[in-house]
């Protein structure tokens, strides 16, 4: 069966619409090729005007949702026998405003990873899909204008795979997107408990195509960014008895001299060293305002009792063993761990504020302590009040 000759007729208008993708098409190679997608650090720093552009990808990304979502419901009216002599020009003017916003998207989005930081399986993942997905829309445009002017029926059938594969592709690149400012477990977390494991089996199973083995917790913990640099001699056999053995930190050596002493006498190790650090570079998102992970950084004892994993098995600190808590093995998690804190592309911590937090776990995890009586690693010295 053919279309109704009405609407082909308007050879004029295919001219327009063939013009404006072929632009379309042309600016999505001139961009990708002046901002060329990268996979690891950029180097240097970007002109302001790129990041300032790269921030607008937030708010341009919901152009190509609304738009998408939009052309597969008319993309199934099109599928009735009048469908496509009704709405086949909404369509068209519907997915080349979707793929250009597709364009857009990507291009604001590739912008914005220059402020770097953005490195990681989810971040792989999105990168790629959205490229994929985006040359998918424009092949399924070019595809379906083709197809229009051939009224050709079986093309149309392949352009409509063409577009809802690359759609699907798109929209689990988008989620990968989303576990980058959310939090992986923001979309399973709620999820009804079958569909929970699947969807989060899936996940892992992606990621791992994209991330390079994890080296394992043990290893990962004794990175050399959190190893102290003194070279403690190992303490005498008896005085080590009492001394819990640590692989990363020596236990306080009453032989050594401290790192530092600060001069204010009355000076808290938690509430002017610790706190200080979390209230820098954590509680804007586990303080007052926002509890991500149910996890409340700003006060002692909240941080005692830990966030939504943390809470039952109270190891969010456990005084005297930082291996074993949970906030310690956050943040001493490569990078591109999921567990990492804070998370990739935040203000991260310095080796110094890391083996000072260390410390004062290993050292009793104490709201009392005096910086005075407190003997910091010396690395952990930049992190100290002076
Ligand atoms: C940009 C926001 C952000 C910052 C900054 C941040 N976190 Fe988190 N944190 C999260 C999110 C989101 C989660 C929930 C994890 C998830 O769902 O994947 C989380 C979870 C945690 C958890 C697990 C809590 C639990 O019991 O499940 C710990 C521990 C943690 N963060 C420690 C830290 C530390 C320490 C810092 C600062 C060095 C920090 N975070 C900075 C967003 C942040």
């Amino acid at each position: 069966m053919s279309y109704p000759p009405q609407e082909y007729d308007e050879s004029k208008s295919n001219t327009v619409v063939w013009t404006a993708t072929v632009l379309l098409i042309l600016s999505f190679v001139i961009g990708l090729l002046i901002f060329p997608p990268l996979y690891e650090a950029p180097k240097g720093e970007a002109a302001s005007t790129v990041l300032f552009i790269g921030r607008f990808h937030p708010i341009l990304l919901h152009l190509p949702v609304g738009a998408l979502i939009v052309l597969s419901i008319m993309e199934l009216a099109c599928l009735t026998s009048t469908g496509e002599y009704r709405f086949g020009s909404a369509a068209l003017l519907t997915l080349w405003i979707g793929a250009a916003g597709s364009v857009l998207a990507v291009l604001a989005g590739i912008m914005l990873s220059r402020e770097g930081g953005y490195t990681g399986g989810n971040f792989t993942l999105h990168q790629t899909l959205a490229l994929v997905g985006t040359a998918g829309v424009l092949l399924a445009l070019c595809l379906r204008l083709y197809a229009m002017g051939q009224q050709n029926r079986e093309l149309m059938h392949a352009y409509r795979a063409v577009f809802f594969g690359s759609f699907g592709l798109m929209s689990l690149g988008a989620h990968f997107g989303g576990n980058m400012s959310h939090g992986s477990k923001f979309l399973t977390e709620h999820a009804p408990e079958p569909m929970k494991s699947q969807m989060i089996t899936l996940e892992k199973w992606m990621l791992s195509m994209v991330e390079p083995p994890k080296a394992s917790a043990n290893e990962s913990k004794a990175q050399p960014a959190v190893e102290p640099v003194t070279p403690a001699p190992k303490p005498a056999p008896a005085t080590s008895v009492e001394a819990p053995p640590s692989k990363t930190l020596p236990a306080p050596n009453p032989n050594l001299p401290p790192a530092s002493v600060p001069s204010g006498k009355d000076k808290l190790v938690f509430q002017d060293v610790i706190l200080p650090i979390f209230a820098a570079k954590c509680n804007k998102c586990h303080g007052e305002e926002k509890q991500k992970g149910d996890l409340r950084m700003d006060t002692f004892e909240s941080l005692l009792i830990g966030g939504e994993n943390a809470a039952e098995k109270k190891n969010n600190i456990v005084p005297g063993k930082p291996d074993e808590s949970l906030t310690i093995q956050s943040i001493v998690a490569p990078i591109d761990d999921d567990v990492h804190m804070p998370p990739e592309g935040k203000d991260q911590l310095t080796p110094a504020e890391i083996s000072a937090i260390r410390y004062w776990v290993q050292a009793g995890a104490s709201a009392t302590q005096k910086v005075s009586d407190a003997q910091f690693p010396a690395d952990a010295k930049e992190a100290l009040p002076q």
